[in-house]
């Protein structure tokens, strides 16, 4: 990455030509606004962390943070009556926000922390704009912008951060041990940026992560999983989760992923990695796909790899029935990461349970019945499925890599006509339960159920077409053979 010179000099003295730059940056009339108010109120104020680290790196960023260094309440409520905007207060922490057009502003008073040497506990007192900086995660949201119209737009950057910024490293201003020992969520942070920015995380706060790991255990669930996600979302999340693994975090947050890892050897054969398999798979769909319960289910769809594991002599390695067992310990793990039990886990489970389908269907000779079966069974899941498929086919063997993608074209041919000509997505049969009811007379119960999935399996096999007809007349067959007959009304 290369920051604009003009950006780079503020580093150096010439802060007035750099300053115009930065003025230009802030030239929503937000920042006029703001720069008025604390000269009026003769408060120094700033705009500083995630905003100006964006700014820098070309990211737009519609949530600004104003530290001043006095009270952030009455800077904001000052604010408020000049914008004419509602301000919301949090007295127990602070800190105020507006929300103003497409903008949220948060302002807090700069702050220090000491600590006595016989209390873990910090005294949190007002400070200034340093001792803020100072208390920050990183270097690179360290930065701060002047707002009061003497200095307006110089950059503040006591602890480098950008040069940080371009060398692309995660660093903390102060001893990253104080840094995460203040709040262990950063480590999950420092991680995450590293993730979303393709930055290094420096050494020194790399080997304070591995030794802190376990006080990550002190933070919520969801503020973790918050993190995750974020991962999980970035363009390349196998950046992440390697340094997840290697800081020993994955086995405490997410030990079932953590157990992917390994290759165990028995009789001279091993077999894959699925850890890094589930991560090639993850980068593979990544590359396809923003969505996030898809890139989850490329997480999942191994997850019961360990559980099923077994050495079968003569055979090798097996991992039978890790789709059904994997399928199941979905809900599980939702659960455990405090993520939503909804539809979304659903979807994820069913993806998760089906991941084999379309691979074996590609191994094998494509038959219309076995493209209806996968339609039916996927329903308006299929094109997620096929994309999860695709992205699992993870051979270094390009022989078998290009035979199971071209087969997979072919999958995908047939699933389209078969498609078209019996519509099986979104399919309900065309007699119902109730039908069966009503023409013999039957209450509700087995018969009724065993009539039902011969129905289905005969449209299912092409034994009969997907029409009222053809299932009358098989369902009359069907439950003649059962002893039934049809009431006359
Ligand atoms: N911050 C911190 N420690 C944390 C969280 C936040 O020091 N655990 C500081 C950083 O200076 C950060 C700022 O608060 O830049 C704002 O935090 P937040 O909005 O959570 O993150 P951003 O850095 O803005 O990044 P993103 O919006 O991507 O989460």
């Amino acid at each position: 990455m290369v920051l604009q010179r003009e950006v780079l000099i503020t580093n150096g003295r010439e802060q007035h030509d750099d300053s115009i730059t930065m003025q230009q940056h802030l030239q929503h009339p937000i920042f006029k606004t703001l720069s008025t108010i604390a000269d009026k109120s003769n408060t120094e104020a700033y705009v500083i962390g995630g905003f100006v680290r964006d700014l820098f790196l070309h990211r737009p960023s519609k949530d600004i943070d104003v530290v001043v260094v006095g009270s952030g309440i009455e800077y904001a409520e000052a604010v408020g009556r000049k914008l004419n905007t509602k301000v919301a207060v949090f007295k127990n922490f602070g800190t105020a926000n507006i929300k103003y057009q497409d903008l949220e502003v948060e302002f807090v008073g700069a702050r220090k922390e000491s600590y006595r040497s016989d209390s873990r506990k910090p005294i949190v007192e007002d400070g200034t704009l340093e001792d803020d900086q100072l208390r920050r995660d990183f270097t690179i949201n360290a930065l701060a912008i002047n707002l009061n119209a003497e200095h307006f737009g110089e950059l503040l950057d006591p602890f480098n951060g950008l040069k940080d910024l371009e060398n692309k490293l995660i660093r903390t201003p102060l001893d990253p041990e104080v840094t995460f020992s203040d709040d262990p969520l950063r480590m999950m942070r420092a991680i995450r940026f590293a993730a979303q920015l393709n930055f290094t995380i420096d050494e020194a706060a790399l080997k304070a992560i591995k030794a802190q790991k376990k006080r990550i255990s002190i933070v919520s669930k969801e503020r973790i999983t918050d993190e995750m996600n974020k991962i999980i979302l970035s363009p390349v999340p196998s950046i992440g989760f390697k340094h997840l693994f290697d800081t020993g975090l994955l086995e405490i947050i997410f030990p079932q992923m953590a157990q992917l890892y390994g290759v165990e050897i028995v009789k001279g054969k091993g077999h894959k990695d699925n850890f890094y398999h589930t991560l090639e798979v993850l980068d593979n769909i990544c590359a396809n796909t923003d969505d996030l319960w898809l890139r989850w289910a490329a997480i999942l769809h191994d997850i019961a790899k360990p559980a099923t594991k077994r050495f079968e002599e003569g055979h090798g390695w097996t991992f039978h029935g890790h789709e059904d067992r994997g399928a199941r310990m979905v809900p599980k793990i939702f659960a455990q990461l405090k993520l939503p039990l909804n539809e979304k886990m659903k979807f994820v489970q069913k993806l998760v349970q089906l991941h084999l389908r379309p691979i074996v269907l590609a191994q094998e000779t494509v038959t219309d019945s076995a493209v209806r079966r996968l339609l039916f069974d996927a329903g308006e899941e299929i094109e997620s499925l096929m994309m999860l498929c695709n992205a699992d086919v993870t051979t270094k063997n390009e022989y078998k890599k290009t035979k199971y993608r071209r087969n997979f074209e072919l999958v995908k041919i047939k699933l389209k006509d078969v498609e078209e000509r019996d519509q099986i997505r979104n399919w309900q049969p065309p007699i119902t339960g109730n039908d069966i009811m009503v023409t013999f007379d039957l209450p509700a119960g087995k018969e009724v159920g065993l009539i039902k999935n011969a129905i289905r399996e005969a449209i299912l096999e092409g034994e009969i077409k997907n029409d009222y007809e053809e299932a009358y007349v098989f369902m009359l067959n069907q439950a003649k053979q059962m002893g039934l007959n049809p009431v006359n009304k």
